[in-house]
Parts: C-alpha cells; sequence; structure tokens
C-alpha cells in the first residue's frame, strides 16, 4: 500500500501547511543570501595560493540545493531569531557539506566524475589540491563560527562542538569509514546501514537544526524536538538520494547516477516501493517529532513533506 505523504494527519500530527508562497519566497531569497556570504567568507581565487582557493570557491560556490543552510535559517527564524544571527553559521554548516562531497567524490572513495553540474573537484584541481581545498573548507567553517560576534560567546562555544561532533568520529567521518566498510560486505544490514546513514547524512542535518535552535536560544524540549526532526529526515534524505541514483538522471541531479549499483543500500535492501514508504514514514515522524513547537513546527514539516513530494517526482520508479 503505498501512503500519501499529505494523507497522513487524521490522528491530529501536523497538516500540511497550506501552499505558502511566501516561505517559499523566503527559501529562495536565503538561498541567494548564502550564496552571496558563502563567496565573502572565504579568500578570492586571485588570492595566493590561486588554485587552492579556486578549488574552494569552485565546489562552494558551484549552487548546491542549500537545503542545510536553509534549515538552519528556518528554525532560527520561527524560534525567534533574526536571519542575520543566522546567516553565517548556516554558511559555515555548508561549507562543512560541501567539504564532505569533495572527499566523498575522491577516487579511494565513490571516484565519481560529475558533482553539482560540473567535472568533479579532483578532476578539475588534481586530487592533491582537492584534498587540501577540502580540508581547508572545514578548517574555514571553524574559523566562521568563531567569528560570529553577533552571538553570546557560549553559544558560539556551543555551536563549534555541535559541529564538530557531527563531522568527527561519530559523525559524517563514522558514516563514511562505514560506507566504505559495507563495500566488502561488513555490517550491511537493514540496522548496520541506517546506523551509517544516521552518521554519514543524518548528522549534519541534525547540527544545522540544532544549530539554528541554539542561535535562538531555546529551552532543550524544543532542542530535541528539532533533533529528533533532523534524525528522521536525514534518513529521508539518504533514502530519496538512493532513489535518485538508480531512478534520477545524471543530466537532472548533476552527478553521477549507478553510483551505488556495486554494494548494499538500504534502497537496494527495501526495493523501490518499500524505499518510498519507508520515506513517506520517515517524514510523518519528522513532522511528529515538531509537535512540542506547536505552530512554530509548522513550516519545517512542510519543508519536508515538499521536498520529499518534488524528489519522489524525480525518480521514475
Ligand atoms: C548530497 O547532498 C550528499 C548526501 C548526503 C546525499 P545534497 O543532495 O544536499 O547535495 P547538494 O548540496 O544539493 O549538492
Ligand atoms: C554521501 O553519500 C554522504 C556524504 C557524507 C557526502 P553519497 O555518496 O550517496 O552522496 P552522493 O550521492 O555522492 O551525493
Ligand atoms: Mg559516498
Ligand atoms: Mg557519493
Ligand atoms: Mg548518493
Amino acid at each position: 500500500m503505498s501512503i500519501s505523504i499529505e494523507g497522513l494527519d487524521a490522528d491530529g500530527r501536523l497538516r500540511l501547511a497550506p501552499r505558502d508562497e511566501d516561505q517559499r519566497d523566503a527559501a529562495r531569497r536565503w538561498r541567494q543570501l548564502i550564496d552571496e556570504r558563502l563567496a565573502e567568507l572565504i579568500p578570492d581565487g586571485n588570492v595566493d595560493p590561486r588554485p587552492l582557493h579556486e578549488s574552494m570557491r569552485y565546489s562552494l560556490l558551484a549552487g548546491g540545493k542549500r537545503i542545510r543552510p536553509v534549515l538552519t535559517i528556518q528554525v532560527a527564524t520561527d524560534l525567534g531569531a533574526t536571519e542575520e544571527a543566522a546567516l553565517d553559521v548556516a554558511c559555515a554548516v555548508e561549507m562543512v557539506h560541501t567539504a564532505s562531497l569533495i572527499l566523498d567524490d575522491l577516487p579511494c572513495m565513490d571516484d565519481a566524475s560529475l558533482r553539482r553540474g560540473n567535472p568533479a573537484n579532483h578532476l578539475e584541481y588534481g586530487e592533491d589540491t582537492a584534498i587540501l581545498a577540502a580540508t581547508a573548507l572545514l578548517n574555514r567553517a571553524f574559523g566562521v563560527i568563531a567569528e560570529c560576534d553577533r552571538l553570546p560567546a557560549q553559544t558560539r562555544l556551543d555551536l563549534t562542538r555541535l559541529l564538530s561532533d557531527s563531522v568527527g568520529s561519530n559523525g559524517i567521518i563514522a558514516g563514511q569509514f562505514c560506507d566504505l566498510q559495507i563495500r566488502h560486505g561488513h555490517g550491511d544490514d537493514i540496522a548496520g546501514l541506517t546506523e551509517m546513514y544516521g552518521q554519514k547524512t543524518g548528522a549534519l542535518f541534525v547540527a544545522a537544526l540544532e544549530a539554528g535552535a541554539r542561535i535562538a536560544g531555546v529551552d532543550d524540549v524544543w532542542v530535541k524536538a528539532v533533533r529528533d526532526y533532523g534524525v528522521n529526515l536525514g534518513l529521508a534524505f539518504q533514502l530519496l538520494d538512493d532513489l535518485l541514483d538508480t531512478f534520477g538522471s545524471r543530466e537532472d541531479i548533476g552527478k553521477d547516477t549507478g553510483q551505488d549499483d556495486e554494494k548494499s543500500t538500504l534502497a537496494s535492501r527495501l526495493g523501490a516501493h518499500g524505499t518510498q514508504q519507508e520515506v513517506h514514514r520517515y517524514v510523518e515522524s519528522a513532522a511528529s517529532a515538531l509537535e512540542p513547537l506547536g505552530r512554530s513546527g509548522l513550516q519545517l514539516a512542510n519543508l519536508a513533506r515538499s521536498y520529499t513530494r518534488t524528489t519522489m517526482d524525480r525518480v521514475a520508479v
């Protein structure tokens, strides 16, 4: 039985907010603000060492959906902060994400050739420069947090710890390591794959969301609610990414498809239909987690559902 993503609200869970043009305009505007600010936060391509800075800008400013930084700004503003207070932190999250993509594409990892519609960083600049550019972006992210002088020093410390944990050997790096192990058949059962998705993808979603809540200075019940939302959204997001890998088109998604053909993924374990159902289940769990936020959670619930709907439309399952 297929589950309608808008049909699961009968027992009082959050409804899909009415199509909200203002909200979509806000997200579009935030994406533009993020792009402009990212360009300011790292050195120009004509600053020495030029090829390194060009390589950093090449991947960071190549576009991308900017979903993580938009989530940071969405949460922060929904919970009472200004977008100015959240913008640089959102950009730091995007720097971490872009660094992870450069590394993910390397020949020793996924050996991908296309990213964000362009040749992968290592194909343009060489593996050596790509590794250094990724490391420099990761490093710069923490500098940006330290420089956020709109935020209290304690918040900056909390955000540093949060982002560090999300990248580290219990976060993205753990997930990427397990991803490599799973290719060799270690831990490729559903529980192992789910844990790995939570680390390689979910951890940064959770951090992006918690960062927004920390910027807004809300209490721990709300922080927990947005974290739970992030855990579920991260899993849904990676499952959708699996579907795009198998059923999407390279031109449409701007990156290689068929990358997962030779390895176990949750999508290959669950089958296309089972994966779609799991996505809807995680998205509804994400929405339910926001209940403590009341109306302040509506836009986040809406965002998860509308991203799911547009992505499902792009996969010809
Ligand atoms: C790709 O992330 C890596 C995954 C965790 C699946 P995105 O799909 O957000 O990539 P961009 O930022 O839009 O390029
Ligand atoms: C990577 O997952 C998640 C990261 C931490 C970068 P994938 O390897 O499936 O991401 P894509 O499909 O290359 O974007
Ligand atoms: Mg990968
Ligand atoms: Mg990959
Ligand atoms: Mg993928």
